[in-house]
């Protein structure tokens, strides 16, 4: 008998949980494979949104009454999971956003605004997500700052020569994603870090596709700003989380104007709330972040070393089963990887084969995932990409393996 420390995730279980699993697309039993762009969200996280809305929903921080007092309560809670969930050191810095992408417009805006001037240098990587390209490129073109762009090696990992040639003096901050949503690689932050620290220079983090993945230890990290969104991780969408340490949130001026990020107003001056409100403008997704939490407890429960190795095996059997496909070439063969596969069928347009998987119930994603500039790197148009979550199973491979190869019987 094989030995295991924990024992394996119980899928027949977790699928139950996620309504939609049982649901069909185009007749057809639907086979989910994408949870790179959004996963699906289970009962809990559905209840613990419904609950609130049904038995405590006021407005927060604003009220006398025991209602605004327990909204508070349910809302400041969450705070506090989403502080274990990344094991960061206070929960003020934790920031609730809209999502991955307003983290990184957050940090871009305010730091570009203080700290980038001409000449200046912003070092992210070629495999970078648009959101973590334009919201630097708005920053760089404002303050005369230069973007510089750390390349790929063939198996599509960061080229660290390069990386150590690129940061200079000249380097005022480092923002890198934590998991490629197109390749898969894991890159290694806590490398990144140990140079970055060494010249001070900060580090962001998009973790968009990490969280529902694998443990984030922000201070283990030692990152200075890790961002993400509850939709990937199985909560709402339009919610996610900034975190900043103390230090680097309290020198940002503030984002967003508005109630709720003021101590005092008067039409002469304002002075500004303390952490987290600083960056807390306007009534926030109160219900969002509570699904945020739920989402969180509900990955906690099943346990990071649980959801590694069940995803591990689906990618090592997925990446296996489709590479016996003739013509067909895996995109992003990393050492260190998460659970997705981007393909091509050589003859084949993605889009061609993401449209024969969808009249047999099959999710993909298909095209450039929001990262064109990789794809032109690639020159490649796109590619058809299967991403999985706790949810998955090697059947849903099995699936995906025998529409695969319909589609290039059909195309080529
Ligand atoms: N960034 C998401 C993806 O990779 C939407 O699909």
């Amino acid at each position: 008998m094989r030995e295991t420390s924990v024992a394996s995730l119980d899928t027949k279980k977790i699928r139950a949980d996620f309504p939609i699993l049982s649901t069909e697309m185009n007749g057809k039993p639907l086979v989910f494979l994408d949870s790179g762009a959004s996963s699906q969200k289970p009962n809990q996280v559905l209840k613990a949104m419904d609950d609130y809305y049904q038995t405590t929903h006021s407005n927060v921080h604003r009220g006398v009454y025991k209602l605004s007092q327990d909204a508070t309560d349910l809302f400041e809670a969450s705070r506090r999971t989403m502080q274990r969930f990344i094991n960061a050191k206070h929960d003020h810095e934790v920031i609730f956003t809209r999502g991955t992408t307003e983290g990184i417009n957050l940090v871009s805006n305010c730091f570009g605004r203080k700290f980038l001037k001409e000449g200046d240098e912003v070092l992210i990587s070629a495999m970078e997500h648009h959101s973590n390209i334009v919201p630097w490129q708005m920053a760089c073109e404002a303050s005369g700052a230069i973007l510089k762009v750390v390349p790929l090696n063939d198996l599509g990992e960061l080229d660290f020569d390069a990386f150590d040639t690129l940061i200079t003096e000249k380097t005022k901050i480092i923002s890198i994603m934590h998991v490629s949503n197109s390749l898969g690689t894991i890159n290694p932050i806590k490398e990144i870090t140990r140079v970055a620290q060494s010249l001070n220079i900060p580090v962001l983090v998009d973790g968009a596709q990490a969280c529902s993945h694998m443990k984030i230890d922000v201070q283990d990290l030692d990152v200075d700003f890790y961002v993400s969104s509850a939709h990937k991780m199985y909560g709402p969408t339009g919610m996610g989380f900034l975190y900043g340490k103390e230090e680097w949130l309290n020198k940002l001026p503030p984002y967003h104007g508005g109630g709720e990020m003021i101590e005092t107003c008067s039409f002469e001056k304002t002075t500004y709330n303390v952490l987290p409100f600083k960056f807390e403008a306007g009534t926030p997704d109160i219900a969002g972040a509570i699904g945020m939490a739920a989402a969180a407890d509900y990955i906690l429960e099943l346990g990071h070393e649980r959801i590694a190795r069940h995803e591990h095996e689906l990618l090592e059997y997925a990446t296996e089963k489709l590479s016996e496909i003739e013509g067909l070439k895996i995109i992003g063969n990393a050492k260190n990887k998460a659970s997705v596969v981007s393909f091509i069928i050589e003859g084949t347009h993605p889009y061609d084969v993401g449209a024969i998987l969808d009249k047999l119930g099959i999710a993909v994603r298909t095209g450039h995932h929001c990262t064109q500039p990789l794809m032109e790197l690639l020159k490649l148009p796109g590619t058809v990409r299967a991403s999985f979550g706790v949810y998955n199973t090697k059947e849903d491979i099995d699936v995906l393996v025998t529409g695969v190869k319909r589609a290039a019987r059909m195309l080529t």
